[in-house]
């Protein structure tokens, strides 16, 4: 079905969804789970889950739509929205807003760049937003402020942060406090490492299922009827974002094939936003060479063919 932007009805997308969901069951190559935060490397490389919430708050899922997962690097996007609320364009002097073009865990530009991460979305970039929010708090109040914004957003009480995820990642972060002493040395970073990166592990270990990420993606919908929890300005600018940046070195890719804004975690997880139709979450822990779930950018583009709804028409 090429070619322009579809007004489909709920059946209709339901259907797409259930035929989505038939056609990623018989998958075997499916991609490695992360194993770098060992208590991610347990997680059962069959599930896949697909949920698309409308802006109404209407919520169409197929598979394992319904079971938490790690959000992993998905909650950046909700940190950026946070912090862009706190410093406005003041961020801005700390992080950058241009694709890295490297993985999401690299430290290579900081070196170059003075300790100012390329984007908010790489790890680095994540790091120094989660600081910034952090100044003044507690990282206690901090971490009850981030989930009270994924809880508001969704409209569900029951997002949790797993303990046992954080604690792996604390144990095994080498990278991320290489990354965040790094940035410290620079003079980027305003409370002590250990600190960011405690917050930081949490943020990342917030569990939700697709039915729960979709729902929350609603406020980047931009529609009648969707959540204004953000000004619609910093919407579009959290889209820009998503689109350029949200996939690492496989952004320009995502774009290419799918062509919505996306964010993506190693947990599996991917928040992609159709502006003015849907938010869209698709989980599947088997992750491809880019570190971006296999089956879930799959799912995506075929999502994106089948409903037109790729922003480049
Ligand atoms: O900092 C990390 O390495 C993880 N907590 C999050 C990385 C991540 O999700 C990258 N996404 N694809």
């Amino acid at each position: 079905m090429p070619g322009g932007p579809r007004d489909l009805s709920a059946d209709q997308l339901g259907a797409i969804l259930t035929e989505i969901g038939e056609e990623m069951s018989e998958r075997e190559d499916r991609g490695r789970v992360a194993s770098y935060i060992p208590e991610l490397a347990g997680v059962d490389p069959a599930r896949f889950g697909m949920a698309l919430a409308l802006p109404d708050g209407q919520v169409l899922s197929t598979g394992d739509a319904a079971v938490g997962f790690s959000i992993q690097s998905v909650s950046k996007v909700f940190a950026l929205a946070i912090a862009l609320g706190r410093l406005g364009d003041q961020l801005w002097d700390r992080v950058g807003r241009e694709p890295s073009g490297n993985p999401f865990n690299s430290i290579l530009q900081l070196e170059h760049e003075n300790g100012i991460p390329r984007n908010p979305f790489i790890n680095a970039g994540a790091i120094v937003v989660t600081d910034a929010i952090l100044t003044g708090h507690p990282p206690k109040a901090l971490l009850g402020e981030i989930l009270d914004f994924i809880r508001d957003a969704a409209g569900d009480e029951n997002i949790h942060i797993n303990e046992a995820v954080a604690r792996s990642e604390t144990e095994t972060g080498h990278l991320n406090m290489a990354l965040a002493h790094f940035i410290a040395a620079h003079g980027n970073l305003r409370n002590p490492v250990e600190m960011v990166l405690g917050a930081y592990f949490h943020q990342c270990a917030i569990e939700m299922s697709c039915v729960q990420l979709a729902r929350a993606g609603r406020f980047l919908i931009a529609a009648p009827g969707a959540p204004r929890i953000v000004s619609l300005a910093r919407v579009r600018r959290i889209n820009a974002l998503m689109l350029t940046c949200g996939h690492y070195d496989a952004s320009g890719d995502f774009a290419y094939r799918v062509g919505l804004p996306g964010k993506s975690g190693v947990g599996g997880g991917i928040l992609a936003v159709a502006p003015g139709r849907a938010a869209i979450a698709v989980w599947s822990p088997g992750l491809n060479a880019r570190g971006n779930s296999a089956l879930g950018s799959e799912a995506m583009e075929m999502l994106a063919k089948r409903t037109g709804w790729s922003v480049f028409g």
